[in-house]
C-alpha cells in the first residue's frame, strides 16, 4: 500500500477480484490500482505520477478541460483550444495533433514503462522535440508537454478534483463536462473494445456491471460528477453538459466565451462552431500524433473500426435508446437515482 500526496492511499487489485477482471481487460496484465477513499481506479503507472498530478503547478492562464472519460473531453478540448488561439482560423498549429495542442496530463499512465522496448518506439511529436529539448520521451510525454507549454495553456484530465491539490480553482479555469451515464457507458465500451491497449472481451451486461460497480478504469463516474457539481458555482468552473453542447451549440460557446473572457465576435463563435463540429473533427482525425496508428491492427481492433466505428464514433445524444435493454435501462435508472442523488438530473 502506497500513500499519496492527496491523502489516498493506493493498492494493487490482488486475488479473485484481479483473476476475474483479467478475463474481460486482458491487456490491463501490468497490473490495476485503486485508491481509497473514493475507490479511483488507474492503470498501475498511476502511483509514480499521482503526487506529480496533485502539486502540478497551474498557472493563472491557464483552462483545465475536465471529464470522465468518454464525455466530451475531445470535442471541448477542441472548442476551448480554437476559441483561445484560432477563432479566425489561421494559426499555424491548428493542425497539429490535439494531443500536443491540449496535453492529457495522465496520458503516462497509459504508456508503456520506461525501460520497455515499446517505449523506445513510441513516436516522439515535433511539438515535444520542439518545447522539451532536453527531456527524455521513454519518461513519458504527456506531463512533461504540459509542463513545457507555452501560455495560454489548455490542458485536459479525466482525473476528479479530489486527486488535484484543494487550490486548484483558486488558481486557474476549469471547464467541466458531464454527460448521460447511459451514452458515457455505451461510448466507453466501444473505447474499451476499438483500442487493443484496453481490449475488452465480454458481453454490454458485464461492460454495464462494471460500470455500475464503479470498477472501470477512473472508477466511480457518479463521484466525478458529485465533486464537480459541489463546486459548480464557484466563479473559475464552468459546468457543461455534452447535450447542451449538441442541442444549441451556438448558446453553449457564448456562455464559454463568457467564461473565457475571449470576447469573439459571432462570426468568430461561427468559426468556432464549424471548426469543432463532429463532421469537421472527424474527418480531420488529428487527435493522436500517428494517424496511421489507427490502420495499425496491433493498436486498433480493425473488425470493429469497421464494424462501429473509430475514435469519433456518433457523436451523438441518445444513443442508449437503441442500444441498451430495457433490464439494462432499469439497472441504470436504479443507479441514477441512488448514486446521483446530489441534484444533477441527465438530459
Ligand atoms: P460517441 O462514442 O458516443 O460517438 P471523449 O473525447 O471524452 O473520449 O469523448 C468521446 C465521445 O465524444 C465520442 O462519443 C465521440 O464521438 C464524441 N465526440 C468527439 N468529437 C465530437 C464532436 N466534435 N461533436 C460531438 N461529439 C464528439
Amino acid at each position: 500500500m502506497t500513500t499519496l500526496a492527496s491523502g489516498h492511499k493506493a493498492s494493487l487489485l490482488e486475488g479473485d477480484e484481479w483473476t476475474k477482471l483479467l478475463e474481460y481487460f486482458p491487456n490491463y496484465k501490468d497490473g490495476i490500482t485503486r485508491l481509497s477513499p473514493g475507490g479511483w481506479v488507474f492503470t498501475k503507472p498511476y502511483i509514480n505520477f499521482a503526487d506529480r498530478f496533485y502539486n502540478f503547478e497551474f498557472r493563472k492562464d491557464d483552462v483545465l478541460v475536465m471529464t470522465w472519460p468518454k464525455c466530451g473531453t475531445t470535442w471541448t478540448q477542441e472548442i476551448v483550444w480554437t476559441m483561445r488561439n484560432n477563432p479566425d482560423l489561421d494559426h499555424p498549429d491548428a493542425d497539429v495533433a490535439i494531443m500536443d495542442r491540449v496535453p492529457f496530463m495522465e496520458g503516462d499512465i497509459f504508456s508503456p514503462g520506461e525501460d520497455s522496448t515499446e517505449a523506445e518506439q513510441m513516436p516522439v511529436s515535433e511539438m515535444f522535440k520542439r518545447l522539451c529539448p532536453n527531456a527524455d520521451p521513454r519518461k513519458g510525454m504527456s506531463l512533461q508537454l504540459a509542463k513545457a507549454l507555452l501560455d495560454p495553456r489548455t490542458l485536459k484530465t479525466h482525473l476528479p478534483f479530489s486527486l488535484f491539490a484543494p487550490s486548484l480553482l483558486e488558481k486557474t479555469k476549469v471547464v467541466y463536462v458531464a454527460r448521460n451515464p447511459k451514452d458515457t457507458v455505451l461510448s466507453y465500451q466501444h473505447h474499451h473494445k476499438l483500442f487493443k491497449a484496453q481490449s475488452f472481451v465480454g458481453s454490454l451486461e458485464t461492460f454495464v456491471d462494471y460500470f455500475l460497480e464503479d470498477k472501470l478504469v477512473y472508477g466511480p463516474y457518479w463521484l466525478h460528477l458529485k465533486e464537480a457539481w459541489e463546486r459548480r458555482d464557484h466563479p473559475n468552473l464552468h459546468f457543461v453538459f455534452y447535450e447542451d453542447l449538441k442541442a444549441d451549440i451556438m448558446s453553449e460557446l457564448k456562455r464559454l466565451d463568457a467564461f473565457l473572457g475571449t470576447g469573439l465576435s459571432h462570426d468568430q463563435l461561427v468559426n468556432v462552431a464549424k471548426h469543432t463540429s463532429f463532421g469537421e473533427m472527424k474527418s480531420r482525425n488529428n487527435l493522436f500524433i500517428n494517424k496511421d496508428m489507427f490502420k495499425n491492427e496491433a493498436i486498433v481492433n480493425q473488425d470493429v473500426l469497421q464494424k462501429d466505428g473509430g475514435f469519433f464514433r456518433q457523436g451523438k445524444s441518445g444513443d442508449w435508446k437503441a442500444k441498451l435493454t430495457p433490464e439494462l435501462i432499469e439497472k441504470m435508472d436504479k443507479w441514477i437515482r441512488q448514486k446521483c442523488d446530489f441534484g444533477i438530473s441527465f438530459k
